[in-house]
């Protein structure tokens, strides 16, 4: 079994999704939300690239039906329910209900791998759970990390690591299996936990500090505080 890491999301090539199990990362906040909307009791998730698509779709469903969720550089949208913050998603405000999402980075990144057989949703908070949901399929991993607007994003980056910390509990890894891109990920993630790498001094993560959003990014990092898995198929995010 290989795993890879593609540092931020692109235009992927169906070949490069081929007989591959993808795990989505974006830690802060996308992925990490719509862990805890399904912890919360939603009904089922759909994200959008467009915010004006996540609202066309709550019109067609009505407003008891659903939910809308989501941020633009990290402020909750005008109209909007729901901003990006995991605890919003936790409460009765989702139970029920479809919540429909659009993010900045992450729900492209979702969309992005919509060719591939398997897409799971990771985080630091499922990283063991994703881990070993991905390692039981015994096909190749790819880890696609949304990143911030096209640049890699440290935090994902330290996300993908621990998932692949995570890994070696439930596969074995031959020389070569890890990529470049694998082993960094796992050096960061190992430098994060020994405090030689400062996380909060990365782009997207000091953004957030600045915005008032500390509690989240706590939160965010919290790692296996639940076994949830979600998959995302046919346009739609549900648990395992
Ligand atoms: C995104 O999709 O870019 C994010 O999750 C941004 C955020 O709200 O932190």
């Amino acid at each position: 079994m290989k795993i890879d890491v593609l540092p931020y999301y692109g235009k992927q090539t169906d070949n490069h999704l081929y007989n591959t199990t993808v795990i989505v990362v974006d830690v802060l906040r996308a992925t990490t939300c719509m862990i805890c909307a399904l912890n919360g009791g939603a009904d089922k998730i759909v994200p959008t690239v467009d915010a004006g698509d996540a609202v066309a779709i709550a019109g067609r469903l009505g407003q008891r039906e659903c939910v809308l969720g989501g941020e633009r550089g990290g402020i909750k949208i005008s109209g909007f329910d729901l901003g990006n913050s995991p605890k919003e998603y936790l409460g009765r405000a989702v139970k029920n209900k479809t919540v429909i999402v659009s993010t900045t980075n992450g729900t492209g990144a979702i969309h992005s791998v919509r060719s591939a057989d398997m897409v799971m949703l990771g985080a630091m908070i499922n990283r063991t759970a994703v881990a070993k949901a991905a390692a039981a399929r015994g096909d190749d991993v790819l880890i696609v990390c949304a990143g911030t607007e096209h640049q890699p994003s440290a935090d994902d980056l330290c996300t993908a690591g621990a998932i692949i910390d995570a890994m070696h509990y439930y596969a074995d890894f031959a020389e070569g299996d890890l990529s470049d891109m694998a082993l960094i990920c796992e050096k960061l993630y190992a430098d994060m936990r020994d405090g030689s790498f400062d996380i909060k001094k990365t782009f997207h993560c000091a953004r957030l500090l600045r915005l008032g959003f500390e509690e989240d990014v706590d939160f965010c990092f919290e790692e296996d505080a639940t076994d949830t898995v979600p998959v995302y198929r046919d346009g739609i995010i549900q648990k395992l």
